[in-house]
């Protein structure tokens, strides 16, 4: 299965085009969905999530039309949005077996105890379930909310920027739930953290006030870079002799700025040639 965005457009009624002609195509795997701040990111994933409606365009998940056959295909999502809002002094298990019987999953209450027990083992909480979810810490949360978004065996995954907040281990732990979870089906995950889709992502996307900026793989997104990008340590006294080039970005590495710049030729002999990553891509499409 696979799904198909073609012209999606959407301004909110302040004015702002938060989604400007979007089409790309999503295959079953982990798909990337990479934007900075106010980008459309959420816009996008809430339309495709049958929460909001588009002005235009089409969004079709194999055979279903996203933005009209809604109910049939909620029974085939799973969603963990970026706000998750209220979180109750419910146990968790309590609290799945609710969702999981608003949801319809299972023929009996016996069958969804199972289903909800299996799932809070997957997420690794199933020895705190009892507890509270709201006392869980932030990277307990993302996993329970994973988890009620897995009731239901979904057929596709969306996940806004599920990461903000959890400490490296917690998100590699999630990380490595999602892309078991991207095995065997579509699973799109938006975030700003660049290294985060070029660790987990096989397909992404570069989304920029509303515009996509790109759509393919992180290493071809790397190519299209090839042979322009330049790299130099400089003095920060030094820094105002950039101000005619192309900067994609300014990093201090242990105090001292390392520019790197997007020229067809080295800008002058100070400067190397540096291999392009996925970090410069993304620069070169939002400045
Ligand atoms: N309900 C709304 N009403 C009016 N404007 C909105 C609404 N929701 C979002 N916007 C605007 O639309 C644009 C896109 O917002 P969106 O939340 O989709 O971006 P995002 O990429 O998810 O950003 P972030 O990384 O900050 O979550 C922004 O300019 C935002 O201010
Ligand atoms: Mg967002």
């Amino acid at each position: 299965m696979q799904l198909v965005i073609s012209g999606l457009s959407k301004t909110y009624s302040g004015g702002v085009r938060a989604l400007d002609n979007v089409s790309m195509t999503i295959p079953t795997g982990m798909f990337g969905l990479l934007g900075p701040n106010g980008a459309g990111k959420s816009t996008l994933m809430r339309t495709l999530a049958t929460l909001q409606d588009a002005d235009s365009g089409k969004a079709k998940l194999g055979d279903l039309d996203i933005l009209k056959d809604k109910t049939e295909v909620r029974k085939l999502l799973g969603y963990l949005p970026q706000e998750f809002g209220v979180y109750p002094r419910t146990s968790a298990v309590t609290l799945l077996r609710h969702l999981a019987t608003l949801k319809g999953v299972g023929t009996s209450s016996k069958e969804r105890n199972e289903i909800v027990d299996a799932l809070l083992a997957r997420v690794n909480l199933f020895d705190v379930r009892n507890k509270a979810v709201s006392t869980y810490s932030g990277g307990m949360r993302q996993r329970f909310g994973i988890a009620q978004a897995l009731l239901g065996d979904p057929r596709l995954l969306i996940v806004d920027e599920p990461t903000a907040g959890l400490d490296p281990g917690e998100r590699n732990r999630f990380y490595n739930l999602l892309s078991e979870v991207g095995e065997s089906v579509i699973v799109i995950l938006s975030t700003h953290i660049v290294e985060d889709v070029k660790q987990l992502c096989s397909q992404m996307a570069i989304i920029h006030r509303g515009k996509l900026q790109f759509a393919g793989s992180p290493s071809e997104a790397e190519k299209t870079l090839a042979g322009r990008v330049w790299t130099r340590t400089m003095a920060k006294s030094e820094l105002a002799f950039l101000k005619d080039m192309n900067i994609l970005s300014t990093k201090l590495i242990e105090g001292r700025p390392v520019v790197r710049v997007l020229e067809d030729h080295a800008p002058s002999p100070q400067f190397d040639a540096a291999e392009p990553n996925l970090e410069d891509v993304f620069f070169s499409h939002i400045q």
